[in-house]
């Protein structure tokens, strides 16, 4: 692990000077069709033909991925000749990688390329903002944006293959990873991921533009109890396929080139070794033909799970589940011959996970186009790819709040620049950046001056970081604000708080950041607080010292442009919350699409002040020192003018099975500036053979609206989409009542009831 930290530290130098060819070549691969998923005849062939020339130790070589930094030594160089490595992750620069390449293809003995694999997790050098953030957006054709953008950036310098999208579901914010993820909803989760499979492959793998994507991690790994990372899940099979698979299932059928096998245990057996999922469910159930690479070492760790002995155990163990490619770790080179060998494992097991191997590097061209063009002009960085990471990181942002409508700020006024988070160009890029640049970054207070002029602007940091609890820049900050007409104060958690193995336990805001919001309040000034972080955070006492609350996450590259259009006014927010924000740290995990319980707590037993417990009240299912609901529920999102819902309709009351029927309703903007507005479809399926969520989102569409205009919005729902697992374990829906509503939020809107019917 130590040799991934310094690679993620490294940041490379900037490439500048781009060139009007390359911003009409970008251009034109950036819109893109769905992959196809169809095994050609004609791959099947050559992988067929390929592998009857292949020794025993070859296949194995191509089941080898192993890490390699900056240098290719001699050593290295002799493994690529004589066939010992399938693939490399963060193999060096573009040089390097041409020259594995030529080895590879000219002087080995079968001319096999390699395949270069990277974590582009949400941008290469563009850095777009966290997937958490895009997912806020709820826009999947500018995610795929996003995510082409990524994929024509880091193309150009050799990667092939990006272990992304991330698609766990997530539903504890204490989880490091959930700044990975598209938050807590199956369906939401789906649909996004199937957009950023879509941006990375292209519409074509072999295009040079296109890189082969990697959904992950199969599976559960968002389950990790308390929230913290690599931890045990438990997972019945009924939630594993209602909950978890669905995105990957979606992945897959989007045509995803490869899976990564999770760190965690399901249920006792370990991912990297779980044929029920690997084999059974993916292979079986979802004639998945791409490969499965293991995560970082996730195999031989199966010793430490104490699911395997020894190497041996792993290998076998793996192997037999479905994992085509090791990660890092050498159980299959080191294992996997004297397995067959002594007949433990039969050789087919190996040929079926080279056949997927090869299939892969054939549908990506590698065969025909191993070497990258460095010839042509840089594409890093090209301006329409930093417009799409404003407009990803404008969309990303969540209005929390606006009191007297604060925000926008009109320009002229005075602004006190605040917080240890406006000039922060690495916090902002968040977590998994191992190409971004800091210096890149347009940080919120250099946008801002830019945009009203430095003379409207004092800054006075406050804090150095987020964490920090010396509170000696406190004086200099409370005299900017009291020299200003209203302070912008940017708080949150800074980069490394967030992401792999970074979980927390507490979700407040870390440091002195809430003693720095008591002494900006007791200025009287009106304060905006614009938040970025990784995950959800509780932030209550800030909440309410301060007017307004714009949630950006971290938001990259272009965080401060994003930032500075929002809260002047030039862009209206109109991002919604992927995830349902807690009011403390004890509620999590926390969803809207939980049970009901058979004790509902109901609406007059609210109001329990935060961390005060009151006298017992009734034995429904509550906390007595906090209510039982969420801080701000999934879905919600406010704008600068307001959106009206009416006159919800289905177009028959009730559906046979296998039929459909459409939902509409009514949005009107009865606010004073034009908006855009996500409108969300939830439904309830009041009884089923086993108990239902309260509310499951089943569709969802961004409506842009004039000030008093309105529009019909509407919804085609089929009996499929209301399927699930029943008592039988069939997917299927069930007769019965259904509530449905249109909505902005997953707790509000109209709502009415159809009825499935026989
Ligand atoms: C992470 C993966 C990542 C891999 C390769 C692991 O530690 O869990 O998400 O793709 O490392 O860097």
């Amino acid at each position: 692990m130590k040799i991934k930290t310094s690679i993620k530290s490294f940041r490379l130098l900037l490439v500048t000077g781009i060139m009007l060819i390359a911003i009409v070549w970008t251009m034109n691969c950036m819109t893109t069709k769905t992959t196809t998923t169809a095994k050609d005849p004609e791959i099947e062939k050559k992988v067929n033909a390929l592998l009857t020339k292949m020794t025993l130790q070859e296949k194995i070589g191509q089941m080898m991925q192993q890490h390699l930094g900056d240098e290719l030594n001699d050593a290295t160089k002799e493994a690529i000749r004589k066939g010992q490595i399938g693939s490399f992750l963060n193999a060096g620069n573009v040089e390097i990688k041409n020259e594995i390449q030529r080895i590879a293809t000219k002087e080995s003995r079968l001319g096999i390329p390699l395949i270069f694999g990277r974590d582009v997790i949400h941008g290469y050098k563009t850095i777009i903002p966290i997937p958490l953030g895009q997912a806020a957006s709820w826009n999947p054709e500018l995610v795929e944006k996003g995510a082409r953008v990524a994929a024509i950036e880091a193309s150009s310098e050799g990667v092939k293959w990006t272990f992304a999208p991330m698609i766990d579901i997530a539903r504890d914010p204490r989880w490091g990873r959930i700044a990975e993820s598209c938050g807590e909803d199956p369906y939401l989760t789906s649909v996004l991921g199937a957009a950023m499979v879509r941006g990375f492959q292209g519409d074509n793998l072999a295009d040079p533009s296109s890189i082969a994507a990697c959904a992950k991690h199969y599976v559960g790994y968002g389950a990790a109890e308390g929230g913290r990372d690599y931890n045990t899940t438990l997972i019945p099979e009924r939630q594993l396929r209602d909950v978890y698979l669905p995105s990957f299932h979606a992945a897959v059928k989007t045509g995803v080139a490869t899976l990564m096998s999770a760190f965690n245990d399901i249920n006792g057996v370990p991912a990297s070794g779980n044929e029920f999922t690997l084999r059974q469910v993916l292979r079986n159930e979802w004639k998945f033909d791409g490969f499965v690479v293991s995560d970082w070492t996730s195999m031989t760790e199966m010793i430490a799970h104490g699911y395997c002995k020894d190497e041996a155990e792993v290998a076998l163990k793996s192997l037999k589940a479905g994992v085509d490619m090791e990660m890092v770790s050498q159980s299959y080179l080191n294992k996997l011959e004297e397995l067959i060998k002594s007949g433990a494992v039969s050789e087919k097991l190996v040929d079926e996970a080279v056949k997927n191997i090869l299939r892969i590097k054939f549908r990506a061209g590698l065969f025909d186009n191993p070497i990258t063009d460095t010839s042509k002009p840089s594409v890093i960085l090209a301006p329409e790819h930093l417009a799409a990471a404003k407009d990803i990181a404008v969309q990303s942002m969540v209005l929390l709040q606006n009191k007297n409508d604060l925000l926008p700020v009109t320009k002229g006024k005075r602004v006190a620049i605040i917080g240890p988070l406006a000039d922060a160009p690495l916090d902002q890029m968040g977590t998994w950046v191992l190409d971004g640049n800091a210096a890149n970054s347009v940080t919120p207070l250099k946008a801002i001056r830019e945009m009203i002029g430095e003379s409207n602007v004092q800054y006075a940091p406050g804090l150095t970081t987020s964490r920090t609890t010396e509170t000696a820049g406190f004086a200099k900050a409370v005299q900017a604000a009291r020299q200003s007409d209203v302070v912008l104060l940017f708080i949150g958690e800074e980069q490394i708080l967030s992401g792999e193995a970074h979980s927390r336990a507490f979700l407040n805001l870390p440091g002195a950041q809430e003693e720095l919001v008591a002494a900006l309040a007791a200025t009287g000034k009106p304060i905006a607080a614009i938040i970025m972080a990784g995950r959800p955070l509780t932030f209550r006492t800030v909440a309410d010292k301060v007017q307004a609350i714009l949630y950006a996450w971290h938001p990259g590259t272009m965080g401060g442009p994003a930032i500075a259009d929002v809260v002047f006014g030039v862009a209206n927010p109109s991002g919604k919350l992927p995830v349902t924000f807690p009011r403390t740290v004890g509620q999590a995990p926390i969803y809207y699409a939980h049970k009901n319980t058979g004790r509902p707590p109901s609406a007059s037993e609210l109001g329990i002040p935060l961390g005060t417990p009151l006298d017992p009240r009734g034995f429904t299912s509550k906390y007595l020192d906090v209510d039982f609901t969420p801080e701000y529920p999934f879905g919600y999102g406010l704008s600068y003018t307001r959106f009206e819902y009416s006159n919800i309709q289905v177009s028959a009351p009730q559906i046979k099975m296998g039929g459909k029927l459409t939902v509409t309703a009514e949005v009107k903007n009865t606010g004073q500036v034009p908006g855009e507005e996500v409108v969300q479809l939830y439904v309830q399926d009041l009884f089923g053979s086993v108990t239902r969520p309260v509310k499951e989102l089943k569709g969802f569409t961004r409506v842009a609206l004039q000030p008093g205009e309105s529009k019909t919005v509407s919804f085609d729902l089929s009996t499929d989409d209301l399927a699930f697992y029943d008592i039988n374990m069939k997917f299927t829906a069930e007769p019965g009542d259904f509530h449905v509503w249109i909505g902005g939020n997953s707790a509000e809107g109209v709502m009415t009831d159809f009825a499935i019917v026989d």
